[in-house]
């Protein structure tokens, strides 16, 4: 079936891509952004705009952490997702995980190999001395009441450590995530509604690739795929890390 014919393209790779979204994340309690009840259902993606933090980095800040609290608060642990692909990494078969995902939560399934283009929501990075942080007592210091937080070294501000609507990615992160989409023979995109750029573009550079498209809906990938499940990332990332496991 599909899928075992999918774990043995990965088995005989030489370099597999995996490149992931929200998706991958909805089974830890993470809401996506564009599905029903997504993220964009309650916030307003312009308040979360890099003009909007240069304009009122303290208005900016207090709905970032509602956000926050609201998307990512609670035990976030990963997910059978997750762990396929940090499986699938361990057997030698998945060379690297891009994620847009903010989450750190690749990196906690034991992922090591890993891309986090949109950055990384637990930490903060200061605009002027560049220096980076843990988010966590950041968050707290804006609950009580320190807005905007400053740098403790060169009192610059300080932004979430993620890539806001209007800010470029973080150029050696892109530039890694081409370079590995150029070498693959296998591109397994999962979880994305791979509508946000220049991510949603990664699989079109991945021209010498077998394309595998995981996701509940269809994407504007999906007619190029080679291979594509409409389907949760939660029973077909399991399902193939256990195809490649008993080969
Ligand atoms: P989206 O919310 O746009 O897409 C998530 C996709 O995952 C949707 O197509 C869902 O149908 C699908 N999905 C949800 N749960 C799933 C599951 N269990 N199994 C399979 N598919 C599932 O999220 P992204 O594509 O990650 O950017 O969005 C890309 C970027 O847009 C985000 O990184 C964020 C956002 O604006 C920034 O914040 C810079
Ligand atoms: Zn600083």
């Amino acid at each position: 079936e599909t899928i075992e014919t999918i774990a043995s393209e990965l088995a005989a790779a030489d370099h597999a891509v995996a490149l992931t979204g929200a998706g991958v994340s909805t089974a830890s309690g993470i809401p996506d952004f564009r599905s029903e009840g997504g993220v964009w259902d309650t916030f307003d993606p312009a308040e979360f705009r890099y003009g909007r933090f240069q304009a009122d980095p303290a208005a900016f800040w207090e709905r970032r952490v509602e956000m926050h609290e609201t998307v990512y608060g609670g035990d976030i642990e990963p997910n059978v997702a997750h762990e396929a692909l940090a499986e699938l990494e361990a057997a030698g078969v998945l060379d690297v995980v891009v994620t847009q995902n903010v989450d750190g939560l690749h990196g906690a399934a034991g992922s090591e190999t890993v891309v986090e283009l949109h950055g990384n929501a637990d930490r903060v990075v200061c605009e002027e001395c560049g220096r980076r942080a843990d988010a966590g007592p950041v968050r707290d210091r804006v609950t009580s009441g320190e807005t905007p937080p400053r740098c403790r070294e060169c009192q610059g501000l300080l932004k979430p450590d993620v890539v806001l609507f209007g800010e470029q990615l973080p150029r050696a992160s892109l530039q890694m995530a081409r370079d590995h989409a150029r070498r693959a023979d296998v591109f397994l995109a999962a979880g994305s509604s791979l509508s946000v750029e220049p991510a949603a573009s990664l699989p079109r550079t991945a021209t010498q690739a077998t394309l595998v498209v995981v996701n509940l809906e269809e994407t504007p990938v999906s007619a190029a795929a080679d291979y594509e499940l409409l389907a949760d990332v939660t029973d077909v990332l399991p399902a193939m890390a256990d195809a490649v496991r008993v080969r």
